[in-house]
């Protein structure tokens, strides 16, 4: 490297340069080279760093469909009737709100029910300001407007930026007065390879010093995926709450999913359209005591005092094959298993309902399924358990609101508070004795089944389910440790 420096004393050189002048094809070892030689006090290096600014997602997206800003602008100003009600008819929810919110910030009002701007121009302006940012990228960071920049910066999945290095070398006059013919090409080993130790090579190499003190890239390790540290968590505080997990299989019959749970056999919830059948096996045989037992349940109410639900029962449905729909199929399965032994179990596993993929909603997702089964359960200890996990996983505010499930009663809503909010994560209850009480459960059986992905959205500050999924890399190395 020096040798070809010495061949123009006031050149300032780049790494392109230095690379082929020298013939060499590795970045790394020029950098290498050009810090040893500046150690001595042979070069000179110049460094630079740059920030390069490119567009994520949501700025592709915006490029392509419009900022949504513009987009609730335009309809605005063309609209006859620019009021909230016809807005939200115009735009998901997840658009509108967002929307209205950036628009207000740029000084649009809602006035006796109708959108308007004090200045229309202003708005218009900014808009088009930022759609010209955006259009200019990729483009170095110190190119580029800092209010918009950082505007950008703030909002979530626009931009992301890059950061690059750019070195370059001159010749000192102590380099220079180093005589050619002192400066030989000489390989040095700065790696020590299983080739090298097995050929005779190593004896006469000569071996690069490290400089231990210099930067480095940081390595990148494996690290678990969010939802899967979300699951040991939660394994881990119920595991310390004295529960054991329970792990079964979710391909299932409807009658565990279902008839067991004294869900009618005409329930809207086991049309096709939401839940998955399956061809394969389409049919699994279940014991005829325990369909009779069902059967008469469902028709009679049994011993229970219940008049059930009337109407036929058909062991047909009951046989059929499905995805479980929900994690009760497998708690419901072990109690009739282990109908008089107390027990506190739990698990954490996936289900499956036929719902069209949104913002919110996945057909295959995931559940915290728990029971507890012991003489003089009851409702406060079911809310306080409820309460205390929550409370574990970071949220202390916890509210329960009545609600309905076929197989529970009283049957609950479960609610945590979020950024001021309340929201729905799951429900629970008492089973019902129609569906203990075949299966000759004494105790009555706390239950309940929460979503994973709604919990997760919570602990990852997410508007939109589906960046769990998505393998976004660069979004699954920024998160945060769970
Ligand atoms: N299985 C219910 C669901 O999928 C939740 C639930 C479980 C409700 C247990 C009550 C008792 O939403």
């Amino acid at each position: 490297m020096l040798k070809i420096m010495q061949s123009d004393e006031s050149k300032i050189w780049s790494l392109d340069e230095v690379l082929s002048g020298c013939d060499w094809n590795d970045q790394a070892v020029a950098v290498g080279a050009g810090l040893g030689l500046s150690n001595l006090g042979f070069v000179e290096t110049f460094e630079s760093s740059e920030t390069e600014i490119k567009l994520s997602s949501e700025g592709l997206s915006a490029i392509e469909n419009g900022l949504l800003e513009a987009r609730l602008w335009n309809w605005i100003s063309t609209s006859n009737s620019p009021d909230m009600a016809s807005l939200q008819q115009s735009f998901e929810r997840h658009e509108a709100g967002p929307g209205v919110g950036l628009l207000k910030r740029m000084g649009v009002i809602l006035e006796a029910g109708k959108f308007s701007a004090k200045d229309p121009k202003s708005v218009e302006e900014t808009i088009s300001m930022r759609s010209e940012f955006l259009s200019r990228l990729p483009a170095k960071a110190s190119s580029l407007n800092n209010e918009l920049l950082e505007h950008f910066r703030g909002r979530k999945g626009f931009i992301e930026s890059h950061d690059t290095t750019t070195r370059t070398w001159k010749i000192t006059s102590q380099g220079l007065s180093i005589p050619e013919d002192l400066l030989v090409e000489k390989e040095m080993v700065s790696e020590i390879t299983t080739e090298l130790l097995q050929s005779e090579n190593w004896r006469n190499a000569e071996f690069r010093a490290f400089d231990v003190t210099l930067e480095s890239a940081t390595p990148r390790t494996g690290r678990s995926h969010p939802m899967q540290a979300l699951i040991e968590r939660i394994r881990n505080i119920f595991l310390e709450m004295g529960f054991s997990e329970l792990v079964e299989d979710y391909v299932q019959t409807a009658g565990w999913n279902m008839d067991a749970l004294f869900i009618p056999q005409d329930h809207p919830a086991r049309e096709m359209q939401d839940t998955f059948y399956l061809d394969n096996p389409s049919e699994m045989v279940l014991p005829d005591e325990i369909m009779e037992l069902w059967s008469e349940i469902h028709t009679s109410g049994g011993d229970t005092g219940s008049v059930g639900w009337g109407g036929n029962f058909s062991k047909e449905i009951s046989q059929k094959g499905l995805l479980r729909t929900h994690t009760t199929v497998n708690t419901i399965q072990y109690l009739a298993e282990n109908p008089s032994k107390a027990c506190r179990m739990f698990t954490v596993d996936r289900v499956f309902r036929k719902e069209a993929i949104d913002r919110t909603h996945l057909p295959e997702f995931h559940q915290i399924e728990g029971i507890i089964m012991e003489e003089g359960a009851n409702l406060q200890m079911l809310v306080t358990t409820l309460k205390t996990f929550y409370e574990k996983m970071g949220y202390p505010e916890v509210r329960v609101r009545p609600a309905y499930f076929p197989y529970t009663e009283p049957s609950l809503e479960i609610e945590v508070k979020w950024r001021g909010k309340w929201l729905e994560l799951g429900g629970a209850g008492i089973f019902r004795p129609e569906v203990t009480e075949p299966l000759g459960i004494t105790h009555p059986v706390l239950a309940w089944g929460m979503g994973l992905e709604r919990l997760a959205m919570l602990v990852l500050g997410l508007d939109d389910i589906r960046q769990l999924y998505i393998s976004d890399l660069e979004w699954l190395r920024n998160q945060p440790i769970i």
